[in-house]
């Protein structure tokens, strides 16, 4: 296991140092289309989460300039009221809302769901993006590891909630979901919680962003016939208020050799503005291409029976029947 670990991590390293980078981005960006960019979205009802921050902003703001009417997820109101007047000044759009709610709490999620429904609303596109890798072990006061918490069952849950209103939008509805390369260095668990083992929030974080990618392919079969897309995708490594206060040290080892928010954002609005036909749902993508889910020789494939064990455990612990 040793070995294994070892080499899942070096392999991470070197594929995300060659492609996760500014200079990957500079490379890859050689082969986008300027015109994808340039599809407007007037509209349309978009809801970010995370969006006060970091790449949430960026993904917020370049829906917003493109005519979208954007509801910004924040768990803070005064930085989320902040977020959204820059916003609002700097796109001239006025159709921005900001809806509070903390995401690593069920009984949030759950109020923010009714109240939101209570609206009616169609959602066009939902972008799960707030997340966060704390490093110490912290259970919410609902009783879970925090990363956990926000990044799996909160993401679980405010998808399910928001099925009822994409379906609405269908065929064009879609759930973006925002993982990480983190990823590649772990396989499925079950043990959802880390409850075995010396805790390690960077591990515990990799744990929660493969469930996300398991996560929307399951989606993806489950609910391919209600006329909604599920995309995973990942921003590669960008210079984050997030980044700098959870990995201090690879974000100055890695200073000026980051992306900016803007470049992670890149394919988060670029799945939110395409045409389905061009994407595949169930996909996990990267620079505005479809990545694979795997690296080589990593073992870190999973039978289908482990997300749906995973599944079963997010139902009971969160309710989240519609
Ligand atoms: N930056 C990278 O290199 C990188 C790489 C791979 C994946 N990602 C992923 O990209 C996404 C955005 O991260 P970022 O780098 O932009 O970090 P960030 O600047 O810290 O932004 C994260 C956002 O999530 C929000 N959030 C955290 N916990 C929340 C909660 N309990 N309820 C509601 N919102 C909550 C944050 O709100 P507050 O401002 O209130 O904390 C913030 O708005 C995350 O899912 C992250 O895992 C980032």
């Amino acid at each position: 296991m040793f070995l294994l670990k070892a080499w899942r991590s070096t392999a991470f390293g070197v594929y995300g140092y060659l492609n996760f980078t500014k200079s990957g981005y500079i490379n890859h960006s050689k082969h986008f289309n300027p015109e994808d960019m340039s599809i407007k979205i007037d509209g349309k009802n978009c809801i970010v989460t995370g969006a006060n921050s970091g790449i949430g902003y960026a993904t917020a703001h370049g829906l917003a300039s493109r005519g979208a009417t954007v509801y910004m997820v924040c768990r803070n109101k005064e930085r989320g009221e902040a977020a959204l007047s820059e916003i609002q000044s700097a796109t001239g759009n006025q159709n921005l809302h900001l809806e509070v709610c903390d995401l690593s709490s069920i009984n949030d999620i759950k109020s923010f769901a009714s109240r939101f429904k209570a609206k009616d609303v169609p959602i066009h596109v939902l972008v799960n993006n707030a997340g966060l890798l704390e490093n110490t072990r912290v259970t919410t006061s609902e009783g879970f590891e925090l990363n956990f918490a926000v990044n799996v069952l909160g993401t679980y849950g405010m998808t399910e909630l928001m099925l009822p209103l994409l379906e609405k939008t269908q065929p064009d509805a879609r759930v973006i979901t925002v993982s990480s390369g983190g990823m590649y260095t772990s396989p499925l668990t079950t043990d959802l919680q880390f409850s075995s083992g010396e805790f390690s929030g960077p591990e515990q974080y990799s744990r929660n962003k493969r469930i996300q990618v398991a996560l929307t392919e399951k989606w993806a079969k489950k609910y391919g016939e209600k006329g909604i897309g599920f995309y995973a995708m990942h921003p590669g490594w960008a210079e984050t208020p997030g980044v700098s206060k959870s990995l201090p040290s690879f974000s100055q080892k890695f200073e000026g050799k980051l992306r900016t928010s803007e470049e992670g954002a890149d394919t988060e609005i670029w799945l939110a503005l395409q045409p389905k036909e061009k994407l595949v749902s169930g996909g996990f993508y990267f620079d505005r291409t479809e990545a694979p889910k795997h690296l080589p020789f990593s073992a870190t494939k999973s039978s289908n029976s482990t997300i749906d064990s995973i599944v079963d455990t997010l139902n009971s612990l969160g309710n989240f029947s519609i």
